[in-house]
């Protein structure tokens, strides 16, 4: 441990193995420079280029970038193509028909495997059935599925009818649900009775029901429920139907709808600094040739390659390293429902040894809790699994600390496999500064370079460039091909948060706080510079937890920081003032559950604030203002040496001081 610490404070530098590099799509800096070049020398050449080269057009554009409306950028918006048709039937065509496409395993461990033919035929089917239902292009579809080949199925399906379908994370409540579904217009939900999650079943048609029971979701014809356990359900006759009642007896093969490359393919809805999420909109052509062009950058996938993506399809990893990039790469993909901690904190290293993965991609708070794991129990120690297959290594989601890239690169990749730390959001649709494993000399914590034809830098608020060394705001100073269209329902919303005037309108503000290297220009990103909490790779917004708070007829104010947590990254820590008196001793611990479940219930189970603080008041400026800022000193537990002349009330400060 001591020996791991003692990196923290180093800056070495990890080579790609030569090996590596011999055999790479992108082989060592000058390559990665040419290409990078080439995009500055002919930004929508490069980009043509690449489409033309990637993509396989129904009917090709001839425009690769349309600025007219900025900030609503459109790409090569008069082509037209099939996503689906890009994953699935050009795979038949190129010879990889009986390839494995999808590599699945359940939570119990049973395995299923599809090959590219298969998977063909299935989303065929579906997507006829789709049709039989009156679903057609334009429609949007929420889904709401576990991990399985029918989530993957669900949402290409759509994506051959050119519905947009919008994927809600199983861990979202039945409140967060019909929002979504209100805000998508949604004509149908796709779902399972039930989900598997080590070892347990949780209900997910009857939070449908629940959710649409709500009201306002009066545009839903259908819920089609993928039989996942067979567990009970609740049948409303002529709207509920069983996927394989919708599948049955349909062709295995339907013609594609051609769309043109503004399509939207997909909303996905993230949080934002104010209480309402935001349904990001992406489009088709773009975002599927990132998907492909990343597939093939920072993952150098290779015809025989295992890749593996631990992501849920309910995040926009899931979207472009599941559903999307490996397919349409004609990759063999893992699949995984469950979580990493059963069986056993084994599970990941044994999945790998047993499917002889090659590219692994998973989430730092993964990576930190099954350290702990492994040193609190031999018998689940990476040393003791074959993991010899693996090749390359990828994180993604947050910051990824020196020590846990140092323990994932030395007892996972076993010291041979680069890693990727790939930065990018929702909002970006694929990678954007990342390593490239046969090219870019690896610092453990920082995410290196950008990718070629993505223009990242640091700015100040007013948009003026800063100096390496000098932290400051992280942009994107050209449009890219994957980059979010629009926020649905709410394009002045969408111009206000990404591209701000105060940076002239045309610059993409990315929410985070970023710093270059001195010497190397490489980016190390320092957090989210809004009121965005990362925890265990997923966002949430503090007024979207503290609006759920307030909801509560106990809640009078309330007032959400984020918290430095060892293995979640950040935690969520309330202070609460209640309509009652502050409750202490059993109160407020019972005061306390009754809120963490009650948030919970408004959002779902991961925005629980896990510290719960109650004071008769909050921090407040003269002007009534909470600071927030000294909330934050407060619960990581630190003294206050700022100047608190300012408040109105500096006495509540140490009430809030302890923990209850
Ligand atoms: O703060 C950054 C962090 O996650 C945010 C995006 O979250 P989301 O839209 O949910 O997408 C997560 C999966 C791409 C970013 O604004 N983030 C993501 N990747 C990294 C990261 N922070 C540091 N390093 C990363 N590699």
């Amino acid at each position: 441990m001591a020996e791991i610490e003692s990196l923290k404070q180093e800056n070495r530098v990890f080579n790609p193995p030569a090996e590596f590099v011999a055999n790479a799509a992108i082989s060592g800096m000058d390559a990665y420079r040419a290409l990078c070049d080439e995009a500055e020398r002919d930004y929508e050449g490069f980009w043509s280029r690449m489409a033309r080269e990637n993509l396989a057009w129904h009917k090709p554009f001839t425009q690769a970038l349309d600025e007219s409306e900025a900030p609503f950028y459109k790409w090569f918006a008069d082509g037209e193509l099939n996503v689906s048709y890009n994953c699935l039937d050009r795979n038949l065509e190129n010879g990889n028909a009986d390839k494995t496409a999808i590599i699945f395993e359940a939570d119990g461990g049973e395995v299923t495997r599809l090959t590219y033919r298969e998977l063909h035929a299935k989303v065929c089917q579906f997507a006829n059935g789709l049709k039989s239902l009156g679903i057609k292009k334009g429609d949007r579809v929420v889904i709401y599925m576990p991990m399985s080949v029918e989530g993957v199925v669900a949402m290409q399906a759509c994506a051959r009818i050119g519905a947009t379908h919008s994927v809600v994370f199983g861990g979202f409540s039945a409140k967060s649900l019909q929002e979504r579904i209100i805000d998508a217009g949604a004509v149908a939900v796709i779902t399972a009775d039930e989900q598997v999650r080590g070892g347990k079943h949780l209900p997910l048609k009857a939070i449908v029901d629940e959710a649409i029971a709500m009201g306002g979701c009066e545009a839903v014809k259908n819920v089609v429920i993928y039989q996942r356990t067979g567990g009970n359900i609740n049948r409303v006759e002529g709207r509920d139907l069983l996927m394989q009642d919708v599948t049955a007896n349909q062709p295995q093969t339907c013609e594609p709808e051609w769309v043109s490359a503004e399509h939207p393919l997909f909303i996905l809805y993230t949080s934002g600094s104010t209480g309402k999420p935001k349904g990001v909109q992406h489009s088709s052509g773009g975002y599927l040739l990132w998907a492909m062009l990343t597939m093939k950058w920072t993952f150098d996938i290779k015809p025989q390659d295992v890749f593996w993506c631990t992501a849920d399809i309910g995040w926009v990893t899931g979207h472009t390293y599941i559903t999307y990039g490996p397919l349409a790469v004609g990759a063999t993909e893992i699949i995984f429902e469950g979580v990493p901690t059963f069986p056993n904190a084994g599970r990941f290293w044994d999945m790998i040894a047993r499917h002889k993965a090659t590219i692994f991609y998973t989430a730092p708070t993964a990576i930190r809790s099954l350290i702990k794991a492994s040193d609190a129990d031999a018998n689940v120690h990476p040393s003791k699994y074959d993991l010899s297959s693996l090749r390359l290594l990828g994180s993604v989601g947050e910051p990824i600390n020196p020590e846990a890239w140092m323990w994932y690169y030395r007892n996972i990749g076993r010291e041979h496999c680069p890693v990727v730390d790939t930065f990018w959001q929702t909002e970006t649709g694929g990678h954007m500064i990342t390593p490239l494993p046969g090219a870019t000399p690896m610092v453990p914590g920082s995410c290196t370079l950008p990718l070629p034809g993505i223009t990242t830098a640091i700015v100040d608020e007013t948009g003026n460039d800063l100096p390496n060394g000098q932290g400051g705001i992280l942009v994107v100073k050209r449009p890219w091909p994957s980059m979010i269209r629009t926020i649905w329902n709410d394009p002045e919303r969408f111009k206000k948060s990404y591209f701000p005037e105060e940076l002239g309108g045309k610059t993409y503000l990315a929410g985070d706080g970023a710093v270059r290297g001195k010497d190397n220009g490489y980016f190390t990103i320092t957090g989210r510079i809004d009121d965005v909490l990362n925890v265990s790779g997923h966002r949430m917004g503090t007024m979207e937890i503290e609006s759920a708070l307030v909801a509560n007829p106990l809640v009078a104010e309330a007032a959400v920081v984020g918290k430095p947590d060892e293995t979640t990254g950040e935690s969520i820590c309330a202070f609460v003032v209640l309509k009652q008196a502050r409750p202490t001793g059993e109160d407020a611990k019972r005061i306390a559950k009754e809120l963490r479940d009650w948030v919970g219930k408004e959002i779902g189970p991961i925005a629980k604030p896990k510290e719960l603080r109650f004071g008769d008041n909050l921090p407040k400026t003269r002007s009534g203002k909470i600071m927030r800022r000294l909330l934050r000193v407060l619960a990581k537990g630190e003294e206050i040496t700022q100047d608190v002349s300012t408040l109105e009330n500096p006495a509540i400060l140490d009430q809030l001081k302890q923990a209850q």
